[in-house]
């Protein structure tokens, strides 16, 4: 028999502490928050951090098409269990510091399981960075957290020009969590329109 995906995620969690940064993968009602404002009408979306894929699973639930879910994943071992679980999912082993090169547009949501708060500045300015260039305008960048603050960088919300929303706590889940909801605003959008310009 197979390990149990809980097994697996906390070996993972021994060897690679700082990769992981959390006691269990996600439970059912954060991944229903992470997952909730996901139409299947609106495009492809991309996940970072997918880990033994407890998000993932409510992101196919959710009706997104497996074609139209692209998974980001470095950690090999879980790799291997992705591609076990979710046949049809596109899986990219790679650093989610990478993401924008991806060939990918109009993402109508990013959805991170990453440890982002924990990461170098210069890794969260690259993962953001590289996210908004292959989201749709209005399309949000949804990241859960443990702790009382926003879960990225002051410096890097402000130079990007995000504004947030953020969900009521998650408390059946360990540790409880809350989901933010980050987006440019429009004035920052026309900004980017006119330096590319
Ligand atoms: C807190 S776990 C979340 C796993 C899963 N999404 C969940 O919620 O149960 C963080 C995941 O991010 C992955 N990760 C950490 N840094 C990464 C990076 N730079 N690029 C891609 N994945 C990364 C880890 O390997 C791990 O699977």
């Amino acid at each position: 028999m197979g390990m149990s995906d809980t097994a697996l995620f906390m070996g993972q969690l021994l060897r690679r502490p700082h990769q992981i940064v959390a006691l269990a993968p996600s439970a059912p009602g954060l991944c229903a928050e992470m997952t909730r404002e996901l139409d299947p009408a609106r495009g492809p979306v991309l996940e970072l951090g997918a880990g033994t894929g407890n998000i993932t699973q409510a992101i196919l639930a959710s009706g997104i098409a497996p074609e139209a879910c692209h998974s980001i994943e470095m950690n090999p071992e879980f790799c291997d269990r992705l591609r076990a679980r979710f046949p049809g999912l596109n899986l990219h082993q790679m650093s989610a510091g990478e993401c924008g090169a991806l060939p990918l547009r109009n993402v109508q949501a990013v959805i991170s399981g990453l440890p982002l708060l924990s990461m170098p500045i210069g890794l969260q300015r690259a993962i953001l960075g590289g996210a908004l260039r292959l989201l749709a305008p209005g399309g949000e960048f949804v990241q859960f957290t443990y702790g009382p603050k926003p879960p990225l960088a002051r410096a890097v919300r402000e130079e990007l020009g995000l504004t947030w929303r953020e969900s009521a706590k998650i408390w059946w889940n360990m540790p409880p969590a809350r989901v933010y909801r980050f987006a440019r605003t429009q004035s920052c959008r026309m900004d980017a329109r006119t330096h590319r310009g």
